[in-house]
Order: C-alpha cells, then sequence, then structure tokens
C-alpha cells in the first residue's frame, strides 16, 4: 500500500501525472517530515539554485549544475533525493548506478535537453565524422551516450581548450552558451546545434536598457544561456555559481540579474544590504521563473522521500557509455581546479 492507496493505482497516478499525487494531512509540518526521513533513510536533498526558496533552505547542498554532479559522486548518502530537474537526476544517477535517485517529479524536464532529441542529433553527427561531441549537461542521458566530452556553463570554457584547437567541434545542445564559447575561445571550427533554454531568452534588451537608465548605479550580470544581444550589454557573464560569487564580492550594491529568479535568494542570503533586480523579460510576466524547476515543492518533495518514488530508472548501456563524457568533464574540471 501507498498511505490509502494501492501501490498500482498510485503508480499508474504516477505515470500520468510525474508525481505521486496522495491526500496528505493538512497539518503536516513538511520541514519537520523531510528532516526525519532524511536520517532514517540516510538520504541527500541536493537542490539546485533555481529551486523554490524553501526547498533551498531545507537541502543538504544547493548548487549550480557541476557543483551538484560533483556533490553527487562523492555523497555516501544511500538515497539521492534531486531537487532540479530530469536531466541533473539522470546525471546524478549515471554517477551512482547502485544508488536509488528520485526527483520529486518526472517532468521537471528542460527546454534545451528537449531540443535534441538523440535521433536527429545521432543523423547531425552522422554528417560531421571527424567532429569531437562537446555536449551541455543539460541534455538527456541518452544524448550524452551520443558525447565526447559533457561540460556545465561553469566549466565549457576549460573543456573547449582541452579539444586540440584543429580539431573540429559539434556543440549541442544550446546555440547561446555555444556562440559564446565561440567568441570566448576564438575557434571558427565549431558547429553549433540550434536549442535553446526557454528561460534564458525571454529577456528584453529593450526593457534591460530602460531598466539600466533608470538604475545607473547598477550593473546588468547575466548567464552564458542568455542570447548574444543581452550578453553583450552585461557587466559580468557567469554560470549560476559564478554570478552568486561576483555578486558577493563586488563592491557594487546593485545587480540586474539576467538569469532565472531563484538564484537571488542566495544572493540575498549571502549579501543581505545588496540590491538584486529580476531582468525584465519580454512579456507581461513579473518573474524569469524556469517552470520546470519551479514544479518542485515541499509536498511533492515530502512524498518522493516517504515513497522512494518517482525513482530514476536508466538503462545499463545508457548508464556504461553516457558516464564516459561525465568522467572526462570531471577530469578537466579537476585539473583546472573547479
Ligand atoms: P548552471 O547550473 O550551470 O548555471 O546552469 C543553469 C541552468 O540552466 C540549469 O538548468
Ligand atoms: Fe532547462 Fe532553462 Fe530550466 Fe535550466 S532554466 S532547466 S536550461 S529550461
Amino acid at each position: 500500500m501507498l498511505g490509502t492507496l494501492p501501490l498500482a493505482e498510485a503508480k499508474k497516478k504516477l505515470e500520468r501525472k510525474g508525481y505521486l499525487s496522495i491526500d496528505v494531512d493538512p497539518t503536516l509540518d513538511f520541514v519537520e517530515e523531510i528532516n526525519r526521513l532524511k536520517k532514517e533513510k540516510n538520504a541527500i536533498i541536493l537542490a539546485h539554485y533555481y529551486v523554490d526558496s524553501d526547498i533551498q533552505d531545507i537541502a543538504d547542498f544547493i548548487g549550480d549544475s557541476l557543483q551538484l554532479a560533483q556533490e553527487a559522486e562523492r555523497t555516501d548518502a544511500d538515497m539521492i533525493v534531486f531537487a532540479g530537474v530530469h536531466f541533473m537526476a539522470e546525471t546524478a544517477k549515471m554517477l551512482n548506478p547502485k544508488k536509488k535517485v528520485v526527483l520529486p517529479d518526472l517532468k521537471a524536464g528542460c527546454s534545451l535537453a528537449d531540443s535534441c532529441p538523440p535521433h536527429l542529433f545521432k543523423k547531425f553527427k552522422e554528417k560531421h565524422p571527424d567532429h569531437v561531441v562537446v555536449s551541455y549537461i543539460n541534455c538527456t542521458a541518452e544524448l550524452k551516450t551520443l558525447t565526447d566530452i559533457c561540460c556545465t556553463s561553469s566549466n565549457a570554457i576549460h573543456v573547449i581548450n582541452s579539444v586540440p584547437e584543429d580539431q573540429g567541434i559539434i556543440f549541442a545542445p544550446d546555440k547561446n552558451l555555444g556562440a559564446y564559447l565561440q567568441k570566448k575561445s576564438g575557434r571558427e571550427n565549431m558547429i553549433l546545434w540550434n536549442g535553446a533554454c526557454m528561460v534564458h531568452e525571454i529577456f528584453s534588451a529593450e526593457k534591460i536598457t530602460k531598466a539600466m537608465v533608470r538604475h545607473p548605479d547598477a550593473e546588468l550580470i547575466a548567464h552564458p544561456e542568455c542570447e548574444a544581444h543581452i550578453l553583450e550589454k552585461a557587466h559580468f557573464i557567469g554560470s549560476t555559481s559564478g554570478l552568486l560569487r561576483y555578486t558577493h564580492e563586488s563592491d557594487v550594491q546593485k545587480f540586474i540579474v539576467a538569469t532565472e529568479s531563484g538564484i537571488i535568494h542566495q544572493m540575498e542570503l549571502k549579501s543581505p544590504n545588496k540590491e538584486f533586480i529580476p531582468a525584465p523579460p519580454n512579456n507581461t510576466c513579473a518573474c524569469n521563473d524556469c517552470p520546470h524547476m519551479k514544479r518542485n515543492n515541499m509536498e511533492k518533495l515530502y512524498l518522493c522521500m516517504e515513497y522512494e518514488l518517482p525513482e530514476i530508472i536508466l538503462e545499463d548501456w545508457v548508464i556504461e557509455k553516457g558516464v564516459a563524457c561525465i568522467d572526462r568533464m570531471m577530469e578537466i574540471s579537476a585539473k583546472a581546479g573547479l
């Protein structure tokens, strides 16, 4: 049995909805219950900076994609609870094939990962057989089986520079990060897959310019998944952890932040006297939220820890073949001191 629902019925629901939807006692204290389950099950909660602040506050470790993969690799917990999106939980599973990895909602996907279906990418790759494939970690486990070296936004330039200069590269799936790396490395022999992140492409250059005029004392900081015309205006470009570090160490007191709004919680905790303004999007929505990250909530987190579902299951061949590009990335990161 799962709570009041027979297991088979709950699993059917899970397949349809992607998460356990079971009536929960409304008086339940999720913080207390989640902390109890962490101890009882020797579980670790890994959370990305983009999830809601209540989840960040209860997590054992908060980080960007690289830091989360590194923490997943070194943990001795029996169960990894990933408060993030599907590709991140898959990466944790690939690094820990024998451990249980759970994700509160299987439908917490990623527009970047979705923009690169492995069967289409395979055909694309066949057209450029002499190219090395570098894939942003924001891709499916199956795409990683077609990849030579993985990268995240914090180590991407080191990964690109590790490839001999005369060697052609296919970079997938983020065309914006790819174009940024091309510019930064000065390489001409990079072919870019045409994918993008729905959150980082939403910013309005016009509204950002107006915000910069209104706040002349503020610096614009941006994630490299943003489009080139936004990056051109930025005072600083960096991964999520890079942006966090920069705002903390800089003497500047005010920042316009062009990335997902969840990171502002940690920026405010680290620098309580500084001001953080979310960069304005090009629609009428007031925020730059990733709808996938925001599928995580405290109730789903509690249920997934209690019932150890939904679990990330990957075929053996996918883990064996796909993990090689992650291992390669970890080696390059370690060498770079990241
Ligand atoms: P980083 O965690 O590498 O900054 O990437 C941001 C992101 O979009 C994660 O989905
Ligand atoms: Fe994917 Fe963009 Fe959401 Fe990150 S912010 S998970 S890249 S859709």
